[in-house]
C-alpha cells in the first residue's frame, strides 16, 4: 500500500502551460487587495479614485445600513448555523424577503447566498433537459452556468436584437416543451439597457417564461430603487425578477422575485438553495438598511444616473466612445487586451482605479475600460478624471 505523498509526483505542468499562455495572450489574472472598499478609497495616504466599485449609491459605510448589519450581528450572531430548510431561517430572512416581494411587486422572493447562487438556483428549476432557453448573448456568466447547469437546449440571440430573439422563438417556437427568455436590465459589461416592454411582448405571444437579471438597475433605476421591471409596469409578464445584495444594496447576497407556488417549488427543488447555509444575520440586516434608504432617499438613483449622464457627455465630447452605455456602467472602448491594461495601469499611476475588463469577460477584440459611477464621486472627481481619461486613451 502507497502512502499519501509517497506515489510518484502528478505532472502538472499543463498548470504552467495554461499560465504561460494566459500571459501571453495578456489574459493573466490576479486578485490584488485594496486596503478599502468604495469609490473614493485612501491607498498610502493617497486618496484614489475607485471607478470600479459597484457600491452605486455609496451605501457602504453608510450609518444606517451599518447599524443595521451591526443590530442583526449583535441579535443572532455570526452565522446562521444551518442551511435554510433546517433551522437556518431567521425572521430577518423573511422580513427582506417579504420586503423584495413588496418593493419588485410581485407575491413572494426567496434570498440566496450570492446572485451567482441566485441564477444557478433558478434557472434549472424553470427549464429542464428538454426545455429551451432563449439567452442574450452578452447575459452574465453565472446565468450561462445555470444553463448549463439545466441541460436545456441553450439558443442565443444577438445583443438586445428583438428580431434576432423573435427569429429564434419562430424557428423553435412551435415544439411543445417550456421555454424560457432570459436577459439583464442593465448588462454589467455594457450598461446598455435591454428593449424589456418588447421582450416581454414577445415572451407573451411566443408562451415564454421571462427571467431578468436586475444586478445593475436595482438602487439605480425606477421607485425607491425597485429597478427597471417595476419602472415599466411589466411584472404580470416577467416570470422572475432576480437581483443581488451586491452592487447597489453594497453587501452581499442574490435574491428572486417571482409568484408564491414558484418560491414554493425553489424552496424544494432549488439545490443552490437547499444545499447551503443560510446567509449570515449581518449581511441580511446590512440588506434591510439599504431597502430602508431606498425607500427614505428615494431620488438616489436618478441622482446617480444624471451624474453619468454628465460624465459620458464629456467623455463624448473628448471623442470617446462609451459603447451604448445609458447607465452608470460607463464602458470606454479599447479593443486590444495589451492596450486597455497599459491604460488601465497609467491612469492607476494618476490615481483612479478603471478596471481593464478583456475575454473571457467580454468579447474577444472588445477590451475595454469599465468606469462605474457612484454616488461616492463628486462633480470635481467626475472633471479630474474624464480629463485623465481622454488624455490616457487618446495619447
Ligand atoms: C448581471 C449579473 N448577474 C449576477 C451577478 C452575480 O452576483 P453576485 O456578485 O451577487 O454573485 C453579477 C455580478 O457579479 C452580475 O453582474
Amino acid at each position: 500500500m502507497k502512502l499519501f505523498g509517497q506515489s510518484a509526483p502528478m505532472n502538472d505542468s499543463w498548470i504552467q502551460q495554461q499560465l504561460s499562455e494566459a500571459k501571453a495572450q495578456g489574459l493573466e489574472r490576479a486578485a490584488r487587495a485594496y486596503p478599502e472598499a468604495g469609490g473614493v478609497i485612501k491607498i498610502d495616504g493617497k486618496e484614489v479614485l475607485n471607478f470600479s466599485s459597484n457600491d452605486y449609491l455609496d451605501l457602504g459605510r453608510h450609518r444606517h445600513v451599518m447599524d443595521c448589519a451591526r443590530e442583526a450581528l449583535d441579535q443572532y450572531g455570526i452565522g446562521s448555523t444551518a442551511s435554510r430548510l433546517v433551522t437556518g431561517t431567521l425572521p430577518i430572512h423573511e422580513e427582506l424577503e417579504a420586503r423584495i416581494a413588496k418593493e419588485k411587486g410581485y407575491e413572494a422572493a426567496l434570498v440566496f447566498g450570492s446572485g451567482y447562487m441566485a441564477n444557478a438556483g433558478t434557472i434549472p428549476v424553470l427549464a429542464g433537459r428538454d426545455d429551451l432557453i432563449f439567452a442574450d448573448k452578452l447575459v452574465h456568466a453565472s446565468m450561462i452556468d445555470a444553463c448549463k447547469l439545466s441541460g436545456a437546449k441553450l439558443v442565443r440571440w444577438a445583443h438586445n436584437d428583438v428580431q434576432a430573439l423573435e427569429k429564434r422563438l419562430m424557428q423553435y417556437g412551435t415544439s411543445n416543451v417550456r421555454k424560457l427568455i432570459i436577459t439583464e436590465s442593465v448588462f454589467s459589461m455594457d450598461g446598455d439597457i435591454a428593449p424589456l416592454k418588447e421582450i416581454a411582448a414577445l415572451a407573451e405571444t411566443y408562451d415564454a417564461m421571462l427571467m431578468i437579471d436586475e444586478a445593475h438597475s436595482t438602487g439605480a433605476f425606477g421607485p425607491n430603487g425597485a429597478g427597471l421591471i417595476r419602472e415599466l409596469g411589466i411584472e404580470s409578464a416577467v416570470t422572475v425578477s432576480m437581483g443581488t445584495m451586491s452592487k447597489a444594496m453594497a453587501g452581499y447576497g442574490g435574491y428572486v422575485a417571482c409568484s408564491s407556488d414558484l418560491r414554493k417549488l425553489l424552496v424544494n427543488s432549488s439545490r443552490a438553495f437547499i444545499y447551503t447555509t443560510a446567509p449570515p444575520p449581518a449581511v441580511i440586516g446590512g440588506a434591510l438598511g439599504a431597502m430602508d434608504v431606498f425607500e427614505s432617499s428615494p431620488r438616489l438613483g436618478s441622482i446617480l444616473q444624471a451624474n453619468a449622464d454628465y460624465f459620458r457627455s464629456l467623455l463624448h465630447a473628448g471623442g470617446l466612445d462609451t459603447m451604448n452605455s445609458q447607465s452608470q456602467i460607463i464602458p470606454i472602448a479599447i479593443g486590444e487586451n495589451e492596450k486597455a491594461l497599459a491604460i488601465s495601469q497609467k491612469l492607476r499611476e494618476q490615481g483612479m482605479i478603471c478596471a481593464a475588463i478583456r475575454p473571457p469577460t467580454v468579447p474577444p477584440g472588445t477590451a475595454r475600460l469599465r468606469i462605474s459611477i457612484t454616488l461616492a464621486h463628486h462633480v470635481d472627481h467626475l472633471d479630474l478624471a474624464a480629463k485623465a481619461i481622454i488624455s490616457a486613451v487618446k495619447g
